[in-house]
């Protein structure tokens, strides 16, 4: 394949290597990237080296391969690698002001406060209300298909779960049925404009319906708001409210409006896509799913905080899961000044990508990386721990995902509560079609056949 230098040449004199990539069309590229993206990278980084520039619609985007390339540029050190500027293209005006959008310290200042909601103690807050959430859907889970025989659409039940996460332990909110629809709505519409090929707005597409669907959230989580500062609730919406840094610093009104929009979106497809992935790989390797549901038996059915991070079966399939699925595959940066990466010279303004999912096959760190094989994360291989970036699921460095923990929590509580209810399978030739365009889902929902133990 002929090879294009990236246009910047290092300054002369310097001993940094340029960085060069296929002479590919952005067309091309991109059905090769969607056809086998991990493929993909290996052929590219075989050939280019660990860090080459992909074509990518208009733009020369720099692929820095590899666990060491991951470290530097998401810990950016420096400060040179920036956020806003990254995402912002990728997902539009529909997130601005959230928290992955910001940058150095105006980030850390907001992190900093943001992070009071998403200790321990907030944490431990969440799990009654979360519970009760669970519950309530894994009975619903009894009726309907289940009781007829019929297969059960999966990521659909999940979908519709994990909204009422956002609407009841995020924002508070029993709300009416049509009301609550409303804003179910308007934050699925939000979610999918970022992803839209058509970029401007005509009345009825996507991109429109986004911008209705963030107006319609800023007026009802505005409202909310001055109720929230008043009162003493334990949902993250308070909490954001409430919550001050060491020195007595917090958020404005319009501070907790953008966080909560972006943390809405932030928590709903990763969620949704895991827990439906975590069912799928149970299904495909039933020895698993009998080994995580023997754990779960053990324990009683409303699990506490330790319980829950005691699921040991559990926690290898959720991390097994998200390393073959990552459900954010590339962490996007922009270098604010001219710097280098791994000896390559990254000169200012280029668009800098980690590729975590491609990160998450390295066969130096991963025996057989293409293998569902959960032990790998057990203490006796804990192949896991080779390096910082092995397994990153969750990012790195200052911008890593603040609701990990939020995740693994509500992602095990729900498996907990199905696995005791429910055996399931999937047909033993199922292939689940994967839709790679932005987080990845099921095209066909995932059907199982869910049986009442
Ligand atoms: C399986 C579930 C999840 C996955 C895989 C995931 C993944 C990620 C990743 C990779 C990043 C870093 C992106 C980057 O550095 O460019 C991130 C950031 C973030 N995530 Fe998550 N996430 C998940 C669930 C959640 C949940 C449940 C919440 C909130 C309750 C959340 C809130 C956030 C926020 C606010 C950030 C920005 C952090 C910052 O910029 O400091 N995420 N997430």
């Amino acid at each position: 394949m002929p090879r294009t230098q990236f246009a910047a040449a290092p300054p002369t004199g310097s001993e940094l290597s340029r960085v060069s990539g296929p002479a590919t069309n952005s067309l091309a590229q991109l059905i090769r990237q969607r056809r086998d993206p991990v493929a993909a990278a290996r052929a590219d980084e075989a050939t280019y080296g660990a860090v080459y520039a992909l074509n990518m619609f208009g733009s020369q985007w720099i692929i820095a391969a590899g666990l060491d390339a991951a470290q530097e540029i998401l810990m950016s050190k420096g400060r040179v690698f920036a956020n806003g500027p990254a995402w912002r293209p990728l997902n539009g005006p529909f997130f601005d002001r959230g928290l992955l959008m910001l940058d150095f310290d105006e980030h850390r200042a907001h992190r900093s406060i943001m992070q009071q909601a998403f200790g321990r103690t907030a944490l431990t807050s969440y799990l009654t209300s979360l519970h009760t959430i669970v519950e309530r859907h894994i009975g619903e889970m009894s009726e309907g298909s289940v009781a007829d025989g019929n297969p059960v659409l999966m990521h659909r039940r999940f979908e519709q779960l994990t909204m009422d996460v956002a609407l009841e332990v995020f924002m508070g909110a029993r709300l009416p049925r049509e009301e609550a629809a409303r804003i179910s709505k308007a934050i699925v519409s939000t979610l999918q404009a970022a992803g839209a090929m058509v970029r401007v707005a005509i009345p009825g597409n996507r991109w429109w319906r986004g911008l209705r669907g963030r107006r319609t959230l800023e007026a009802f989580l505005t409202d909310r708001v001055a109720a929230a500062r008043e009162g003493q609730g334990s949902d993250l919406l308070s909490m954001l409210c409430h919550a001050t840094d060491e020195d007595g610093a917090r958020f404005t009104d319009r501070d907790v409006v953008d966080h909560m929009i972006f943390l809405l979106v932030a928590a709903h497809d990763t969620t949704t896509g895991t827990l439906t992935n975590m069912v799928y790989n149970m299904a495909k390797y039933p020895d698993w799913q009998k080994r995580a549901r023997a754990r779960s038996l053990e324990m009683p059915l409303e699990l506490g905080y330790d319980e829950l991070a005691a699921l040991t079966e559990l926690d290898w399939v959720l991390k097994e899961t998200t390393r073959l699925c990552t459900p954010i595959q590339i962490e996007p940066r922009v270098a604010v000044a001219d710097t280098e990466v791994c000896g390559y010279f990254i000169p200012k303004g280029s668009m800098v990508v980690v590729p975590t999912l491609a990160n998450h096959h390295r066969p130096e760190i991963w025996s057989c990386p293409e293998e569902f094989d959960p032990e790998r994360f057990g203490d006796e291989r804990a192949e896991h721990r080779q390096h910082r970036m092995a397994w990153a699921p969750f990012g790195g460095g200052p911008h890593k995902c603040i609701g990990q923990h939020f995740a693994g929590l509500e992602i095990k509580m729900v498996l907990h509560q199905l696995l005791r209810g429910f055996e399931w399978e999937v047909p033993q030739d199922y292939i689940m079609p994967l839709d790679m365009n932005a987080t990845p889902m099921p095209k066909d929902s995932l059907p199982v056949t869910l049986r009442r133990r």
